[in-house]
């Protein structure tokens, strides 16, 4: 399984310094990806806690559902509609140790970003339907959602390091506090 990752990587010009991205993506992104391990990894399923911890995942998805529309130009989902053929051919450009810049996520990385927002929505959908309308039926499907998406979770963790090995941009750092990812300036 080695790499060539001298070949892959063209790190020498990293071709941006990334997508400077907004408080509220960046809020938003840790509070669901908090709650998300919390209350799928940590937190006891029966717990008055796992359903406030939902509660606060649905209210940052409902607010970044928001941001999607009326937000900064990155944030807008219009900067990144969903398409197989573009991240087919992300993918392959990759591959030839390409790495266009990104004024948004990456084309496949958008389809994750959108399968995780739909995992979420199903998870909390049946969670609210499970406490609040008592639908018992729903509980497999809460289960099977919650368990998609820590598995979705564990895949974009590994593409977004898997990304800034390969194009040189500190993807992780641009979502963090902390100060941007370097570049050229
Ligand atoms: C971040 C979102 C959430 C995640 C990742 C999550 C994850 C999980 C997981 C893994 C289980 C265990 C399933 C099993 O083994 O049976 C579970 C159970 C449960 N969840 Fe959630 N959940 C979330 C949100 C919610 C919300 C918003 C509610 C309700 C307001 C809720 C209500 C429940 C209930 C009532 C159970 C117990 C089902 C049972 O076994 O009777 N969950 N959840
Ligand atoms: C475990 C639960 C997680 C979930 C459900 C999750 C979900 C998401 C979602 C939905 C986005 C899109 C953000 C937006 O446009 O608002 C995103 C982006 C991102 N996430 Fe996560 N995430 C999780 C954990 C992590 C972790 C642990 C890291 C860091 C190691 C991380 C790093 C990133 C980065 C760098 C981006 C931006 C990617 C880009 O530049 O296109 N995520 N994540």
């Amino acid at each position: 399984m080695s790499q060539p990752s001298e070949t892959l990587s063209g790190s020498a010009h990293p071709p941006s310094k990334g997508v400077k991205w907004d408080p509220v993506v960046r809020v938003t992104h840790w509070v669901i990806a908090l709650s998300v391990l919390l209350n799928g990894l940590i937190i006891e399923e029966e717990s008055q806690l796992h359903n406030w911890i939902g509660y606060v995942a649905l209210a940052m998805l409902a607010l970044r559902v928001l941001w999607g529309i009326v937000g900064t130009e990155e944030a807008r989902f219009s900067s990144f509609p969903p398409s197989l053929s573009k991240a087919l051919a992300y993918g392959k450009g990759l591959l030839r140790g390409e790495h266009p810049e990104q004024r948004s996520h990456n084309p496949i990385g958008v389809l994750m970003v959108y399968a995780m927002w739909g995992a979420l929505a199903v998870v909390v959908a049946t969670g609210i339907g499970l406490e609040v309308f008592h639908i018992s039926e729903l509980e497999d499907v809460h289960e099977v959602a919650a368990n998609l998406l820590l598995l979705l979770a564990f895949g974009h963790i590994c593409g977004v390091v898997l990304e800034s090995r390969l194009s040189g941009v500190n993807l992780i750092r641009n979502m963090t506090f902390r100060r941007r990812s370097r570049g050229p300036e």
